[in-house]
């Protein structure tokens, strides 16, 4: 068995660097060997520094590790960035090009030309843009959390069917504002019909997953998607209803084996983090539901239910996803699993 390689989790006291410690333990690829988030828990150890919200116990072998400040030198090769947007894009950048590969859950650079914004089941070739970047290190990005189920579930139907339109409405979870997030008065009972910026980033975010690469840059995907965004009262799970059109006629059996068929790269390889389908479809006309089936295949899993015809577009359904496993940490972590296996890594 091949040695482990040493990772930092950059956000590490954040609601996504929390979900990077918990997955991260026991990893038989990666072992943990850095923390860093602001000076406000820098030099404490990470059981003091962090307000740790996760079901289980912060892992020994994180509890008393020393947080340190951004930009402290780091030994890890490999860096997983749970950082908040206003400080990800610089320190990225600045980790890159002291030689890390980082593996980033912020926007800042996801839209960056020679940036791959990867998802493996889908475009693992997106990764060849590393050799484009300034070097000697690589930023490679994970998408919004809930561009991921949507890309997803359009990926399969998008190259069988080709897909012309898509309309997407998203209930989103508190958990995706990070903590203390979205303040009680304002959520109990209630749903915000604005999350700052992400309509655009399904929008645009989508595209480039789906679409071609081109030696130094991808071609987006050439289909509209017209996105609304909600904030709901629910702790984990993104839950969106989507229309869409095809290009091509298929009928509802043939858009439905082809999800229930889609595999990738990380279920061929059998990575550590892949799910065992990433699709799963649910046949119960109430499902799926986020408290009741955010966990499958361990939160890595994107579900649909209530496949149906559309009269406006051509077909409907409901999807959803774990948005801080497979909509961020459980991301990047298959994404550096993918990165790894493919031979891209070189270590430092
Ligand atoms: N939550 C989700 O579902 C989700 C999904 C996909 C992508 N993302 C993205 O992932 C990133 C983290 O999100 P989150 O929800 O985990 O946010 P969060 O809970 O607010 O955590 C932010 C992290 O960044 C650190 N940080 C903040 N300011 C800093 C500074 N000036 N210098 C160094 N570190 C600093 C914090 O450290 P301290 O604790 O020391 O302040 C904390 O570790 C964001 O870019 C977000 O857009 C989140």
């Amino acid at each position: 068995m091949k040695e482990a390689i040493d990772v930092a989790v950059l956000g590490a006291t954040g609601t996504v660097g929390q979900k990077f410690i918990r997955l991260l333990e026991g990893h038989p690829m990666f072992r943990l060997a850095e923390l860093v988030a602001s000076e406000r828990s820098a030099g404490k150890a990470y059981a003091q520094a962090v307000a740790w919200k996760q079901e289980t116990p912060i892992p020994a072998s994180a509890a008393g590790m020393v947080v340190r400040p951004l930009h402290a030198p780091l030994s890890s090769s490999i860096l997983f960035s749970g950082l908040d947007s206003s400080v990800a894009g610089e320190a990225e950048q600045s980790y890159a090009g002291l030689g890390h590969t980082v593996i980033s859950n912020a926007s800042n650079h996801r839209m960056g030309d020679r940036v791959p914004l990867i998802i493996p089941e889908i475009n693992p070739d997106h990764f060849g843009l590393v050799h484009h970047q300034p070097g000697p290190g690589a930023i490679i990005t994970n998408s919004n959390c809930s561009s991921m189920f949507l890309a997803m579930a359009l990926a399969p139907i998008h190259r069988a069917f080709g897909v012309e339109k898509v309309q997407v409405t998203t209930m989103q979870a508190i958990s995706g504002a990070g903590y203390p997030g979205v303040a009680s008065l304002d959520i109990l009972g209630n749903v915000i019909p604005f999350i700052r910026n992400e309509e655009e980033k399904l929008e645009e975010e989508v595209a480039k997953i789906l679409g071609t690469l081109n030696g130094d840059h991808v071609v987006p995907a050439s289909f509209a998607v017209s996105a609304q965004c909600n904030r709901v009262p629910v702790h984990d799970g993104h839950t969106e209803t989507v229309s869409l059109k095809l290009v091509r006629n298929a009928s509802l059996e043939e858009v439905r084996e082809t999800l229930a068929g889609f595999r990738g790269l990380p279920q061929e390889r059998e990575l550590p983090s892949a799910p065992p389908a990433p699709l799963i479809l649910v046949d119960e006309p109430d499902r799926p539901q986020p408290a009741r089936d955010v966990w499958r295949a361990n939160g890595m899993a994107t579900l649909i239910g209530r496949l149906r015809p559309c009269p406006v577009l051509d077909y409907k359904m409901v999807i959803l996803g774990h948005n801080t496993v497979r909509g961020a940490a459980g991301a990047a972590i298959l994404n550096a699993e993918a990165f790894v296996s493919l031979g891209y890594h070189l270590p430092r």
